[in-house]
């Protein structure tokens, strides 16, 4: 057959995000010689890094590249550095999400049974919890008309049907290809909005995906569910400020925020693939750096993106293999350095195939 190429955009960034994003670069490379594909990368500048270099924090080149690649894999921005400056690295973030057309952030998290210990709960608690947040990212009370007076200031929070049935769709469509059961949070018992997503949500779960077990729950109880049994979980899909809440609890059951992986996703155009993990300025460029949250956010990438989901799992089962065996970085409790720590995933991927 012949090879097919695909255009991936390299967004490395700042602080540890260079390091992280060689590693999974590396790991693309391998998976798309085992299945005969042509990951063709170019690097572009974001954040700190790019203010430096053009005076802003979102380059017109970087954005061009980024809308017409197949996918994007960023590292992470940020840094004591540009704090107070005026152009600010985070608005990088914010001006590519929104360039892109991203409206669905996925975050999945995965406590594989040697981890469970790390975590702040009890390990019978975490251990085997499979489950992914859905966070709605365009709407809501982020993005609606505030107003300010001396004694007085308002958020509007504001739904439109079509922004609540496009993530309702991509959240059921994961939940198929998974264990088939979503979770819509809200507050409907007081908030409009709620409501109508809750009335959104039920109607396309009735006429496009009435296979799947679907369920509604109040955003406090959640908060109060999600430690006591998030094993009961698989899909977990809600509005935008709900989602940042509540998928910040979940990224700290798994016990280090160097694990885990996070995609967003626009309609048909090409994903946004990151880790969770900010640039860690304190381990920046001595090798420390866990490249395990990048390598699953490009496993998400084929994944999502690709749709190269055979390639997916194969980071994926190998990942698993190298926490199993304890190969791992400093912040696992491991002595492996970025660079080591990567190698083994290459080393897991080749023994797979
Ligand atoms: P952080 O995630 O960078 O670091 C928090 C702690 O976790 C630090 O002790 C760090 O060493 C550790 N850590 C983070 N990633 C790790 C990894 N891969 N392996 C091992 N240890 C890791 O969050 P922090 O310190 O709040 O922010 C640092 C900078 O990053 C700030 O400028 C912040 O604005 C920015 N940031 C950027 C994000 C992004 O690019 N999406 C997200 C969060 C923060
Ligand atoms: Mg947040």
């Amino acid at each position: 057959a012949a090879t097919k190429t695909y255009n991936i955009v390299l967004l490395p960034g700042d602080g540890v995000g260079p390091e992280v994003t060689r590693a999974a670069r590396d790991i693309l490379r391998v998976i798309g010689d085992f299945y005969g594909h042509h990951f063709e990368f170019s690097e572009h500048l974001i954040g700190g890094a790019a203010i430096d270099a053009t005076g802003e924090p979102l380059p017109e080149a970087t954005r061009a590249a980024c809308v017409a690649s197949d996918a994007v894999l960023l590292g992470a921005v940020g840094g004591p550095k540009w704090d107070g400056g005026k152009a600010r690295p985070e608005q990088g973030l914010l001006a590519i999400r929104k360039a892109m057309g991203l409206f669905a952030n996925l975050r999945p998290l995965q406590v594989s049974p040697v981890l469970a210990h790390r975590s702040p709960l009890k390990k019978e608690i975490v251990e085997g919890v499979d489950l992914i947040v859905f966070r709605e990212l365009t709407g809501g009370v982020y993005f609606g008309e505030k107003t300010r007076t001396a004694d007085r200031a308002t958020d509007l929070c504001e739904y439109t049907v079509p922004e609540i049935e496009r993530v309702a769709r991509a959240a059921f469509q994961t939940a198929q290809q998974r264990r088939g059961k979503v979770t819509s949070v809200d507050k409907a018992n007081v908030m409009e909005t709620s409501r109508l997503w809750r009335e959104v949500v039920t109607r396309i779960h009735a006429e496009e995906f009435p296979d799947i077990t679907l369920e509604h729950a109040l955003v406090d109880s959640m908060a109060m569910h999600l430690i006591r049994k998030p094993r009961e979980y698989d899909v977990i899909l809600t509005e935008n400020m709900f989602g940042d809440i509540l998928s910040d609890e979940i990224s700290v059951l798994g016990g280090s925020i160097g694990l885990l992986p996070s995609a967003s996703l626009g309609a048909g155009g090409p994903g946004l693939f990151e880790p969770i993990h900010g640039s860690a300025p304190d381990i920046a460029g001595q090798d420390l750096a866990n490249p395990v949250g990048i390598i699953l956010s490009a496993a998400l990438l084929l994944r999502h993106s690709l749709k190269l989901e055979d390639e997916a799992d194969s980071i994926e089962a190998a990942v698993a293999a190298v926490l199993a065996a304890g190969a791992v970085t400093a912040d696992l409790g491991g002595a492996l350095g970025t660079r080591a720590a990567t190698e083994a995933v290459i080393d897991a991927i080749r023994a797979i195939h």
